[in-house]
């Protein structure tokens, strides 16, 4: 349908009047670091899923079962996290994609919407499968729904991501033949061989790193060497044997999404990580030592992904003459205030969180540190502080600037 407008100009007109609060290039600095925690701990809780119901359907090894026992617990655990930390990039996409995102919604409604379920869903019944499931068989059929779910979750973000980013195809999607679909239910737009690199392969890498950190952190506590050198080589070969795949379902990806935007170079980063990673596995053979680092690589790693998508925007929007780089901003220093201490308090509660976390379980004895105690005190302090001041803005607005 001819509209007497250019793809550009819809999207600019579609853009929040208020303009962004900070300099767009930065917010999409943060979207793209933020991403790659979202995704890794998203992808770990599909690998710990997998294997879970892998260790309970096989009931032969008893080490599997038992790392499956600890794979069931991971779950729930990595993708609370997972959800938490979709949260920031999803704040950085709105004030700046924010045409893209809210169109793909709308298009997609049905799946956004039923996304939340969905996740729900998925979470509860992980949940569940580790209370009581991980004694027999019986229940291996909760772990299995969940692990669907899951799958299904990432499969629907994929969908609105690819929805995103093809205004182009907008019009036709929302009035096939002349004729307006508001069941917001069809998946418009997906690409295979992204989904099967975002969601199983990056799920077995995520999973393998973590098995080499367990290994790494368990050493110091755990009576069972023989255990722990089995996760330790079963994580080296399950990177091993997925890495080749992922160089080559990464340049399938390239391949088929990238002339489509004008941005197949990107099939050099994508099989170079994989290549990379393969080279690391196979380093990591005669460096036992240096296992833990696995997590920082692939950390590294899920940034060259997140870059990769990061850069397949950027193309496709820019085939219409649209940049963010010429998003309308205005330096709003109250929500720069607040979203920086929060930011500062966060992340202090948090580390203290690790340290606690880590120190308890790297010693026998559990024992915490003087300036780990410490560090918690001013955490807390921060953040009861934090409260007070948000009760006080919020009664300042209550009771004068009504
Ligand atoms: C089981 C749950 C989830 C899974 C498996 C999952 C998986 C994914 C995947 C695979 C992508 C990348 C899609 C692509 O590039 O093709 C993605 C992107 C994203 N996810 Fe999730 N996700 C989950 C839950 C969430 C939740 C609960 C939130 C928000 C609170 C969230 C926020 C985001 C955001 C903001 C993006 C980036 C979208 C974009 O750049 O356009 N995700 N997720």
């Amino acid at each position: 349908m001819d509209t007497g407008m250019t793809v550009g100009e819809m999207l600019k007109m579609m853009r929040d009047p208020l303009g962004a609060p900070f300099f767009p290039p930065a917010l999409q600095a943060l979207l793209v670091a933020t991403w790659v925690l979202h995704i890794f701990f998203v992808t770990l809780a599909l690998g710990s899923s997998l294997f879970a119901v892998y260790a309970f359907a096989q009931q032969r090894s008893a080490f599997a079962l038992q790392l499956g026992r600890l794979a069931a617990r991971l779950t729930p655990n990595a993708l609370g996290l997972g959800i938490v930390t979709g949260i920031a990039p999803l704040l950085f996409l709105q004030t700046i994609y924010d045409p893209l995102w809210y169109t793909a919604n709308a298009l997609t409604g049905f799946w956004s919407v039923g996304f939340i379920f969905v996740v729900m869903g998925g979470y509860s019944l992980a949940y569940f499968f580790y209370l009581r499931g991980q004694h027999d068989r019986r229940l291996l059929f909760v772990a299995v729904a969940s692990l669907v779910l899951l799958f299904f979750a990432g499969w629907i973000m994929h969908v609105l991501h690819g929805v995103s980013i093809r205004p182009d195809r907008w019009m036709g999607w929302y009035m096939p033949n002349g004729v307006i679909d508001t069941r917001g239910i069809t998946f418009h737009a997906y690409n295979v061989p992204r989904l099967v690199f975002m969601l199983p392969l990056q799920a077995g890498l995520s999973l393998a790193v973590v098995l080499q950190f367990v290994a790494w952190y368990l050493r110091g506590r755990s009576n069972e060497p023989a255990f722990l050198d089995w996760v330790s080589e079963l994580g080296r070969k399950l990177g091993l044997s997925v890495s080749p795949l992922y160089a080559v379902t990464g340049l399938a990806w390239a391949l088929s999404e990238g002339p489509e935007f004008g941005a197949t170079w990107v099939a050099a980063p994508l099989v170079a990580l994989g290549l990379a990673l393969m080279g690391w596995f196979v380093w990591l053979r005669g460096h036992p030592q240096r296992r833990a680092w696995s997590v920082l690589v692939w950390l590294a790693g899920l940034l060259v992904v997140a870059v990769v998508r990061e850069a397949l925007r950027v193309a496709s929007l820019a085939r219409f003459g649209y940049s963010i780089a010429e998003y309308p901003y205005q330096i709003d220093w109250g929500s720069i205030a607040v979203f920086s201490v929060t930011t500062l308090v966060g992340v202090a509660v948090i580390t203290y969180l690790a340290l606690v976390i880590y120190q308890a379980h790297a010693t026998p004895d559990g024992q915490i540190s003087l300036r780990v105690e410490r560090l918690g005190k001013v955490a807390t302090g921060m953040l009861g502080a934090w409260f007070a001041f948000f009760l006080l803005v919020g009664l300042y607005t209550l009771l004068f600037l009504r």
